[in-house]
């Protein structure tokens, strides 16, 4: 359901800046969970959702985790820190029936398809390595969760700037988990950052074929 609140999504995506600084403001609880619904809503391969989000708000807690970001402010500054990572542990078998259980409670998918899916989805994943794969799915997932907060009004951060073992070890990340990103989320606090604009598309864009204009 679209909430009176929201910003279009044309607008949303060209409003969104990475926030230099967050004031206090906190994010009530409802549009928190709209984001990280946005999030669990993403497309992911075979549908085997292997993202796993921790939701960091205490203060005491940020501050440490501040620490673990190369001292970034903001991560303490924003009301919310979401700690995106994707998990390998439950690749197998295991995980694969429980997405076709879910499958079938949703109406979707015959016998036959699962059956596809049970003698294709092992071999998939022994061709592809798993930390990108999994970069790939929780990346999605937080694109979404970006911009369904961009649309409720408030401002992100997105950051790679972490020590990903002392990340870890403070929020107790299992071994089997990969740390992708973290999303501060909260109200921009003084001036936004200033559009730093994108390459021509020319650089960016081929039709067709790589390299032709
Ligand atoms: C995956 C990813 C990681 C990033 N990590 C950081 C970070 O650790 N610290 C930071 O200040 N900005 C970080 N950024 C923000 C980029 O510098 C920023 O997106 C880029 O300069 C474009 O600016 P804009 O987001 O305001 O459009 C990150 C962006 C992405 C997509």
């Amino acid at each position: 359901m679209v909430s009176r609140k929201e910003k279009p999504l044309s607008q949303a995506i060209r409003d969104r800046r990475t926030t230099p600084h967050f004031s206090p403001a906190p994010v009530p609880e409802e549009d928190l969970q709209q984001v990280l619904d946005a999030g669990l809503h993403a497309p992911s391969g075979y549908n085997t959702q292997p993202w796993r989000f921790v939701v960091v708000r205490e203060t005491k807690r940020k501050k440490k985790l501040k620490k673990a970001a190369m001292d970034q402010g903001r991560v303490a500054e924003a009301p919310v820190v979401i700690v995106a990572c994707g998990d390998s542990a439950d690749l197998g078998g295991e995980v694969l029936e429980e997405m076709l259980a879910l499958a079938a409670e949703h109406g979707y998918g015959d016998q036959a398809q699962h059956e596809r899916v049970r003698k294709n989805f092992p071999k998939f994943l022994a061709e592809v390595e798993t930390a990108v794969w999994l970069n790939r799915q929780v990346a999605i997932a937080l694109t979404h969760m970006m911009l369904m907060a961009e649309a409720l009004g408030y401002d992100t951060a997105i950051m790679e700037g972490f020590h990903e073992d002392q990340v870890k070890a403070l929020l107790d990340i299992p071994a089997s988990a990969h740390v992708v990103a973290l999303l501060c989320i909260g109200k921009l606090k003084g001036p936004d950052k200033p559009f730093g604009g994108r390459f021509h598309r020319r650089r960016t864009v081929f039709p067709e074929k790589w390299g032709e204009e």
